[in-house]
């Protein structure tokens, strides 16, 4: 009986080992059918949310710890995102102001704060207020003045101290010409993209109230997503392509892939924030469209093999990305 208890086990550890094999290859390079229910919605490690030594793009050479630039289990910061160990964005923000529907937007929620204290063009990716190991923190949660350590020297493919990383850098860029210059501040064609800046009023509304039922032809918050059906109105062929991405509409909420979560799921404090459309952990590699987009040519192949390897698929939490505008139309009922 032992024995048979414990063949039993192994058999199930081997299934675990397996599942968890298929699940990494699917988080690297997958398709909508490859993010089942009940799927972790992970890999951050190889995206570009990976600013540690052993991430691939933006990197420091100063830790390879990864959660450490947005979270730490001790002395946080608490006005963002759960155990924050970001200082506020030394930035200062314009909300959206008024909507058509009639919203009033003023002020930036703290769960878009978090996005902007690196995306907002201006403050430092190593602004955080718990440092790694016995470094020491800041009571209050601000800045600890720890350094990023970016590269000095040769900074370009093929040598061990190319920190910063071989997707943005041509040849002819440097440090100051490429991001150490207020005038040409994260410049370059994919960095600018990066960048939200201060100015939301250029951005879809975050920090609003979800006023499903009432406004923008939003959906009732208690839809699930699931059942929406996002292909009625499109030619018949919207049926299959992508992988059947039309058909279903799966979300990463919580952590998960989910048929079963509601839009209430993807608000924070009944706001849409950055949160609601984006999971900073989810490399979302089934967004087919946006990876076919991805650029291969140039320095960026010195690290990605293939133009699906190179995207994160933006980190959108639906699962086939926003195909037929199937990220707005979970919303919005156009
Ligand atoms: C680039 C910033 C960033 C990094 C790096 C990061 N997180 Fe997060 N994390 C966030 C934000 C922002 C939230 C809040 C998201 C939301 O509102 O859904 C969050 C929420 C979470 C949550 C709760 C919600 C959920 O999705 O499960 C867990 C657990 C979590 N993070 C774990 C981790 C771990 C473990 C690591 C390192 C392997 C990590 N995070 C790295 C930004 C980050
Ligand atoms: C209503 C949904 C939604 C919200 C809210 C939202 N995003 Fe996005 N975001 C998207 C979609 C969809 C894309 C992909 C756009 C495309 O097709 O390139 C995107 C793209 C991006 C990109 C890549 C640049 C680009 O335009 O391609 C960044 C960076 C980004 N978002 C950051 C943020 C941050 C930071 C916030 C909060 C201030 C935020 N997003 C709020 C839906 C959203
Ligand atoms: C610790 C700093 C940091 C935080 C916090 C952070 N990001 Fe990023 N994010 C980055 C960096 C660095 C990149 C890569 C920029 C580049 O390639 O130029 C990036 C890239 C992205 C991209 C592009 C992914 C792709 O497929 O190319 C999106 C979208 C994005 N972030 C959204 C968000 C959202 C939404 C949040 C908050 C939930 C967030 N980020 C929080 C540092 C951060
Ligand atoms: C998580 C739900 C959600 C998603 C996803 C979403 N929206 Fe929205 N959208 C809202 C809310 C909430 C408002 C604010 C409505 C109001 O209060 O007037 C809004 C407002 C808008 C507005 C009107 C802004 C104004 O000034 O009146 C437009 C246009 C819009 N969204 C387009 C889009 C597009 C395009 C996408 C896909 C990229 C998208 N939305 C995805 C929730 C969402």
């Amino acid at each position: 009986m032992k024995r048979l208890l414990m063949l039993g086990s192994m058999i199930f550890a081997a299934a675990l080992f397996i599942n968890a094999d298929v699940s990494t290859a699917a988080l690297k390079t997958g398709t909508v059918t490859d993010y089942t229910t009940g799927m972790a919605a992970g890999g951050i490690s190889f995206s570009r949310h990976n600013l540690g030594s052993f991430g691939r793009v933006i990197r420091s050479g100063n830790t390879t710890e990864i959660c450490v630039f947005c979270h730490t289990p001790h002395h946080t910061n608490t006005s963002m995102a759960p155990i924050w160990n970001r200082g506020n964005p030394t930035s200062t923000f314009t909300a959206y102001g008024p909507t058509i529907g009639g919203s009033t937007i003023s002020t930036v929620g703290g769960p878009s704060l978090a996005c902007l204290s690196c995306h907002d063009g201006v403050t430092t990716f190593d602004n955080i207020v718990n440092t790694p190991g016995k470094g020491g923190v800041t009571p209050g949660g601000v800045d600890r003045n720890w350094g990023f350590n970016m590269p000095v020297g040769n900074l370009f493919p093929g040598s061990d101290n190319v920190l910063l990383d071989a997707f943005h850098l041509a040849p002819s860029l440097n440090c100051v010409l490429y991001c150490h210059n207020a005038a040409t501040k994260f410049d370059g064609e994919l960095i600018a993209s990066m960048v939200i800046g201060t100015d939301l009023t250029n951005d879809h509304p975050v920090s609003v109230a979800y006023g499903g039922g009432q406004k923008a032809s939003l959906r009732d918050a208690a839809t699930v997503i699931s059942t929406i059906d996002l292909k009625g109105d499109l030619a018949a062929s919207a049926a299959t392509a992508y992988n059947n991405n039309l058909a279903q509409n799966r979300w990463a909420v919580k952590g998960f892939i989910s048929d079963t979560a509601t839009i209430s799921d993807l608000l924070r404090d009944g706001n849409v924030e950055c949160s609601s459309c984006h999971d900073p952990h989810f490399s979302n590699k089934s967004w087919d469209e946006v990876d076919e987009t991805w650029l291969i040519a140039g320095p960026a192949s010195t690290w990605c093999n293939s133009n699906e390897d190179c995207s994160d698929g933006l980190f959108l939490r639906r699962v086939g990305g926003n195909t037929g505008s199937g990220v707005c139309r979970t919303c919005h009922e156009k």
